[in-house]
C-alpha cells in the first residue's frame, strides 16, 4: 500500500463490483434508446472509473470529455461554471448524454453541467458517479447512478487526487493527514 495511504476505504474488487452493477443498470435503462448514448467523463477525475465502465456496457456507446470547474467557491455560488473544453459536437439534439464522474461533494459540478448540456440541445442527459459524499452537498443534486456513498473523508485514487498526486491507485484510499497537512 502507498506510504501516504491511511487506510483502504474501496479495495480493487469492491470497485470491481460496484462498476458491473452500474454498467448493468445502465444496459437495462437505455436499452430502448432512442439516438445515441455518449458517455461523457469530466476531466481528470473520472478518466479511471470511465475506462472501466465503458467496458462493461454491452451497449454500443460513443464517449467524449469535458473539463469544467465550478466556481463561487466562498460563500456565495454565483450558479455557473467554467468551461475549460468543451463538446465539439454537431449531433447534440441525437445525443443521449450519461455524464460520468468520479465524485460528487458540493453538487454544483454537475447541477450546472445538466442545465447546460440541456440548453445546449442534448436529448436527454443522466448523471452517473462512483462515489458520492451526500454529507457535503450544497445545491440540491442527486445522480442518476450511485456506485457508493462515502462519509467526509479525504480519499485518492482510481482518477482522484491531492495535487495531482495518488490518480493512478487502483484503490480508493484515505489520505494520511500528514500527506495534505503542508
Ligand atoms: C472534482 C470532481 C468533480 C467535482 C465535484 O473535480 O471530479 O468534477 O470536483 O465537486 P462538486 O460536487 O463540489 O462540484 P476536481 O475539481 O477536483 O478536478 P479533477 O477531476 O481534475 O481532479
Amino acid at each position: 500500500m502507498n506510504k501516504d495511504i491511511l487506510k483502504v476505504l474501496i479495495g480493487e474488487e469492491e470497485i470491481e463490483a460496484i462498476v458491473s452493477d452500474i454498467a448493468s443498470r445502465i444496459d437495462r435503462d437505455y436499452a430502448d434508446l432512442n439516438g445515441k448514448l455518449v458517455l461523457v467523463a469530466i476531466l481528470k477525475g473520472s478518466v479511471v472509473f470511465m475506462g472501466d465502465l465503458m467496458k462493461k456496457v454491452t451497449l454500443p456507446v460513443e464517449i467524449d470529455f469535458m473539463k469544467v470547474s465550478s466556481y463561487g467557491s466562498g460563500t456565495k455560488s454565483t450558479g455557473n461554471i467554467n468551461i475549460h473544453l468543451d463538446l465539439q459536437r454537431h449531433d447534440i439534439d441525437q445525443c443521449n448524454i450519461l455524464i460520468v464522474e468520479d465524485i460528487i461533494d458540493s453538487g454544483k459540478t454537475l447541477s450546472h453541467l445538466v442545465h447546460y448540456l440541456k440548453l445546449k440541445g442534448a436529448k436527454s442527459v443522466k448523471t452517473c458517479t462512483l462515489l458520492d459524499k451526500p454529507s457535503r452537498r450544497e445545491v440540491d443534486f442527486e445522480a442518476d447512478y450511485v456506485g457508493c456513498q462515502i462519509p467526509d473523508e479525504f480519499v485518492v485514487g482510481y482518477g482522484l487526487d491531492f495535487d495531482e498526486k495518488y490518480r493512478a491507485l487502483p484503490y480508493i484510499g484515505i489520505l494520511k493527514p500528514e500527506a495534505y497537512a503542508n
